[in-house]
């Protein structure tokens, strides 16, 4: 697959077939997925990668819940978490304890314990430079030294006609997967990212065209488009 191709076709698959991936396959993927950049090329990340059932139901359970606090977000047509008092999150704007109580029945989330690989993507947070600290708005700098890295993962696995999604809603869990896990203080968690074959492959992925979101020289300038 050449990497256009690669990159349009790289959606977020969730449902796998039964084939197994072996660690030479996973290694292949990490090997190439470690070329990521990150800032001043600290490579703060860390994998885990999660083999043992019990400890891939415990994370599924916990999962499960952080979803639940996703979903009571969705269902009230809240972006999840959102820092949207002037950037910042000023704390729960759903009850996450009654959330985390209603059950969001959901394929991928109540299975994902049967997921060909799970990774759990640490990153040691002392090796971030994060530039927009103190900004006085949510930071967002600082995963971008790990994020680069979840994503060739996805890519690499791409390339074997593998896919996968990267995910986030665990962090809600930090502390509890920490526990099981055995993570130090001072590492937190970037993603779970599953991967498997696809049991449908995606074609279509919905992403805005250019033009509505690149513009020139001013926020609100003339929308950019190829000049013929
Ligand atoms: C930073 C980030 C966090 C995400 N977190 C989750 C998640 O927790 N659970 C999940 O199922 N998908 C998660 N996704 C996948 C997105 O939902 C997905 O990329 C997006 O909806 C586009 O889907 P598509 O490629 O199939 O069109 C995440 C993606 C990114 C980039």
């Amino acid at each position: 697959m050449d990497l256009s191709s690669l990159l349009a076709s790289n959606a977020a698959y969730r449902e796998f077939t039964d084939r197994q991936i072996e660690d030479v396959e996973l290694y292949e993927i990490l090997d190439v997925a470690r070329f990521a950049p990150s800032g001043g090329n600290r490579q703060g990340w860390r994998v885990v990668v999660i083999k043992d059932r019990l400890l891939r139901e415990q994370i599924r359970d916990l999962y499960v819940l952080s979803w639940r606090e996703y979903m009571a977000h969705v269902v009230a047509d809240l972006v999840p978490f959102a820092p949207v008092d002037a950037g910042q999150w000023r704390g729960p704007v759903v009850d996450l304890e009654l959330a985390r109580d209603t059950p969001r029945p959901y394929k991928f989330s109540d299975h994902i314990d049967a997921s060909p690989v799970m990774l759990l993507v640490l990153v040691e947070l002392a090796q971030l430079a994060v530039l927009d600290n103190g900004l006085d708005r949510q930071s967002i700098v600082g995963g971008a030294s790990v994020y680069p890295f979840c994503h060739n993962i996805l890519l690499a696995a791409r390339e074997k006609g593998l896919g996968g999604v990267m995910t986030t809603v665990l962090c809600r869990q930090e502390k509890e997967v920490r526990r099981i896990i055995g993570f130090p203080e001072g590492f937190g968690i970037a993603s779970l990212v599953v991967l498997g074959e696809p049991k449908h492959e995606i074609t279509r992925l919905r992403r805005r065209p250019v033009e509505q979101f690149v513009s020139v020289d001013r926020f609100d300038g003339e929308p950019f488009t190829a000049k013929a």
